[in-house]
């Protein structure tokens, strides 16, 4: 139904090619470019505002904004816009803010988006089907065969706010653990979606958790530990990210296609609704971190860029060029005033979230960081690698100007024989968990002593409960 593509992208360069990148760029296949034209670029606000809720399958209004036609046929109240009058275009004017009807009904556009749909309209309304193609909602058909049993990455760890318990994602599942003072229990395991976990979130009143993988996040609770609802509607390839707001009510999600689009949408839990979404990087978004109030989010991007963000307003606040190539990972310090990235050009950096200097050069190995986390503990960075080791930063030094080599105390805590790929702590520092390439959950305490080594995808009570 949709043109060909106006041209086609190579893959990322990806000059060290950890395995988690490959892990997601394993099944991605190319799709059309964006284009520079104003069509598509109206598009794109099109897209990721209008469609999730005017297109064939909800139509809402009786107004379909996926073709050109259906734009021009209209909704239930009759024409949408006058080509080359915004001014007397409905469609236009339900965008200002206060009035009737207004649309998108629960959020404001910015202003220069609204201009841009007005100067689409003035110029004629022009159709880029490629562009809306390239990244609309569920572009490419994809069958979801089941997960080889060789494919066992842990890709997902998240502890709830009061560091008791640890979900875990492995292949299709979800498997919580408690978390005691020197061992992992195991309490339940649900099949959460039909391909890998890509991404855990707990919201903030620890009982509920959210789960992102292919086109789909579920909230579940956890006591008792069953699926509440599920959103579906509106994505466009794997959730690789997932943040809860400290508000209780909504999600942060990182969605995009490979090589191509980075895309944070909110996501209103209650309502089980995408509220709200950007576009943010031209790449997969790797990692996001909130600051402690809930209003600054960072987002790392395969496109080298990490971006700051302005929650409410949804609007860009700083652009950091951070890696050489994809940056992987990223935290924030406690208080927020301090960000911590990690890229698979095997650099560990430290970013004043001010000044946007990069204040500190962590480290340097020959090897991805797949994971960091800033712990009050200490405080503490800890990393994990490529090549299997857990890593731990005290001491953390600043310089400006002349490059010091004394920059902070590194200690190698932990080590694996595979890749690892996710991290989580408790606030104390304590308790340290990472996930392994080959499905193993390793837990150390904080004098680097191998604590759990469990296999995640076999792991069960160790005495089922009576009945
Ligand atoms: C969350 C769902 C949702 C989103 C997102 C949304 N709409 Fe709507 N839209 C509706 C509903 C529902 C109606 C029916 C009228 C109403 O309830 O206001 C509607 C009606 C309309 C109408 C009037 C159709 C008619 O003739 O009755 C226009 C024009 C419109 N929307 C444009 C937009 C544009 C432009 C965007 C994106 C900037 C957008 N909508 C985003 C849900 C949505």
């Amino acid at each position: 139904m949709y043109g060909n593509p106006l041209m086609t992208l190579p893959m990322n360069p990806v000059h060290f090619p950890s395995a988690l990148l490959w892990l997601l760029a394993g099944t991605a296949c190319l799709g059309a470019a964006p284009d520079n034209r104003e069509p598509a670029m109206a598009m794109k606000v099109l897209r990721l505002n209008c469609v999730p809720c005017h297109n064939e399958e909800k139509r809402k209004g009786g107004l379909l904004l996926t073709t050109r036609a259906g734009l021009l046929e209209g909704g239930d109240e009759g024409v949408a816009i006058l080509e080359g009058k915004p001014e007397e275009s409905r469609l236009i004017q339900s965008l200002a803010a206060g009035v009737e009807s207004h649309m998108p009904p629960k959020k404001q556009l910015p202003a220069s988006q609204i201009k841009l749909l007005a100067d689409w309209v003035r110029a004629g309304a022009l159709w880029d089907e490629a562009a809306l193609a390239g990244m609309a909602p569920a572009p490419r058909a994809v069958a979801l065969a089941p997960v080889p049993a060789a494919y066992r990455p842990v890709m997902a760890l998240a502890l709830s706010p009061d560091g008791s318990r640890l979900a875990v994602g492995c292949r299709n599942e979800v498997v919580l653990f408690e978390v005691g003072p020197d061992s992992l229990k195991f309490l339940d395991r649900a099949r959460a979606h039909l391909d890998p976990v890509q991404s855990i979130a707990w919201m903030p009143d620890g009982k509920q958790l959210v789960t992102g993988a292919f086109r789909r996040v579920v909230v579940w609770n956890t006591a008792p530990f069953r699926q509440e609802r599920e959103i579906s509607t509106g994505l466009t390839d794997r959730i690789t990210a997932l943040r809860a707001l400290p508000d209780g009510r909504q999600v942060l999600l990182a969605d995009g296609q490979v090589a191509e689009s980075g895309i944070v949408r909110v996501v209103d839990v209650p309502g089980g609704e995408i509220v709200r979404s950007w576009p943010a990087h031209d790449d997969t978004i790797f990692a996001m971190a909130l600051s402690g109030d809930g209003k600054l989010l960072a987002t790392a991007g395969g496109d080298k860029l990490v971006k700051l963000w302005d929650v409410g307003a949804g609007t860009v606040s700083a652009k950091l060029e951070a890696h050489s190539t994809q940056v992987l990972s990223l935290g924030f310090n406690p208080d927020s005033s301090q960000l911590v990235t990690g890229g698979a050009d095997r650099q560990l950096k430290v970013w004043d979230v001010k000044t946007r200097e990069n204040t500190t050069a962590l480290a340097s190995k020959t090897t991805a960081f797949n994971a960091v986390l800033w712990s009050a503990a200490g405080p503490a960075v800890f990393a994990v690698t490529d090549d299997g080791s857990l890593l731990r930063y005290t001491d953390l030094k600043t310089h400006t100007g002349a490059q010091s080599s004394d920059t902070g105390n590194e200690q190698v805590l932990g080590k694996a024989e595979v890749a690892l790929y996710c991290l989580a702590a408790t606030d104390s520092g304590e308790r340290i968990f990472a996930g392994s390439s080959d499905g193993q959950l390793l837990g150390w305490n904080k004098d680097g002593k191998l604590l759990d080594k469990i296999d995640v995808v076999t792991a069960q009570p160790v005495a089922p409960a009576p009945p």
